[in-house]
């Protein structure tokens, strides 16, 4: 009878024990969070490549590089617990300082297009680099996402892990007025968000426009094209076939462009659309209805591994790329090769080539004034 009674309570035990260590490996609450800095390897004389893991102990890792202030792996749970990395990208230094189309980077002084890469500021003409056809593309040859970024600092708080790396953009870099000081901070909070902001000074006017260029894939399928996606605007910028604003505010008013409801990103992707067939696909700037970080300007998320992101935002705009120009010729992380459509961008940011465009929201900068600007990517299963 004894012995009977001792089987039962241990098998009781073993019962509870086996329960809570399933719970916790769910919620995730085992690890204090943390910022582990490593070495990621050297650019000849450029010096030594920093790589920042935070990890919020909640099952969300971050991991960032100093070079391009890159942001090389997202690594949240799906539904099962498993986690899993959301990003496009690659696994060594080598990867990121090969040519490629931005995966994770930071994007400046100006993210998107300016028409044939010259603007006007007070009467003078500015002529930019010009590496996208005709026009300057991304802050062009040389842009932020191609510098070493220093570290100013990392620290941890109550409920999130931040780190503050700057860049100081020489008056007239790739043709822009001005120094630029630039301070990015990236938190991970322990509510599973990415929290992004940008500042800038300069001693001279100029534009910037600042944005990250991560590319996700929330569920790892060859194309981005089952994910559902809601981006709150009822407006979007045509573009003329070198992807400028032609200037027209078009209404998405039910037609491919309308994500006003979650819509799935193929829906329409192959619609015979003169905008979607300029752009191979969504490549467009959209105009968010009421930008704020209080409530989400963008949701996405697959069905398949049940991961949601929401995207808060300060910026007016947010330029959609659906990964139209990738192609296979990119072989990145674990050896994945990256076809079209293998991942989306979701580019918060003013509107294309509003240095032309003098209805569409500033750009300027003046000595003086802060550049000051936020983003918000919120991680949850659904
Ligand atoms: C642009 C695309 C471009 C991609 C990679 C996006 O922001 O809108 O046209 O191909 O970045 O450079």
């Amino acid at each position: 009878m004894k012995f009977l009674a001792c089987i039962i309570l241990i098998a009781f035990v073993l019962m509870i024990s086996c329960d809570s260590s399933q719970r916790d490996s769910r919620s995730g609450n085992a690890n204090s969070p943390s910022i582990e800095v490593s070495s990621f390897g050297r650019i000849p004389d450029a010096g030594e490549v920093k790589m920042y893991k935070l990890d919020n102990g909640r099952g969300m890792v971050v991991e960032i590089i100093n070079y391009g202030a890159i942001i090389k792996s997202i690594q949240v749970p799906d539904d099962k617990g498993d986690i899993r990395d959301i990003t496009l990208g690659f696994d060594r230094l080598e990867g990121y300082l090969t040519e490629h189309p931005y995966f994770g980077t930071v994007i400046g002084r100006y993210g998107n297009r300016i028409a044939n890469g010259s603007f006007q500021i007070d009467g003078q003409q500015y002529s930019l680099a010009t590496n996208n056809g005709p026009n300057h593309l991304h802050g062009g040859l040389n842009g932020f996402d191609k510098v070493l970024w220093d570290e100013v600092r990392q620290w941890k708080d109550q409920d999130s892990l931040h780190l503050e790396l700057s860049y100081l953009s020489p008056d007239g870099e790739e043709g822009y007025p001005g120094n630029l000081q630039v301070i990015l901070r990236y938190s991970l909070t322990s509510n599973n968000e990415i929290i992004i902001n940008y500042k800038a000074r300069t001693d001279q006017k100029t534009h910037v426009n600042l944005t990250n260029h991560s590319y996700f894939n929330l569920d790892d399928s060859p194309t981005i094209e089952d994910h559902e996606l809601k981006i709150i605007a009822s407006q979007f910028t045509p573009v003329d076939n070198t992807l400028i604003p032609t200037g027209v505010i078009d209404n998405v008013s039910g037609g491919p462009f309308d994500f006003t409801s979650l819509k799935r990103i193929g829906e329409h992707i192959g619609s015979n659309n003169q905008q979607i067939e300029i752009g191979g696909g969504y490549d467009h700037n959209f105009v968010l209805n009421k930008p704020s970080l209080e409530s989400p300007s963008i949701t996405v998320r697959s069905n398949l591994s049940r991961i949601a992101m929401d995207v808060y935002t300060l910026e007016p705009g947010v330029q959609f790329y659906t990964g139209n120009f990738l192609d296979g010729s990119i072989v990145g992380k674990s050896g994945g090769v990256y076809e079209k459509r293998s991942g989306f961008c979701l580019e918060t940011q003013h509107f294309p080539d509003s240095p032309n465009h003098e209805d569409f929201p500033s750009t300027l900068l003046n000595p003086g004034e802060e550049y000051t600007t936020t983003t918000i990517y919120r991680f949850y299963n659904f």
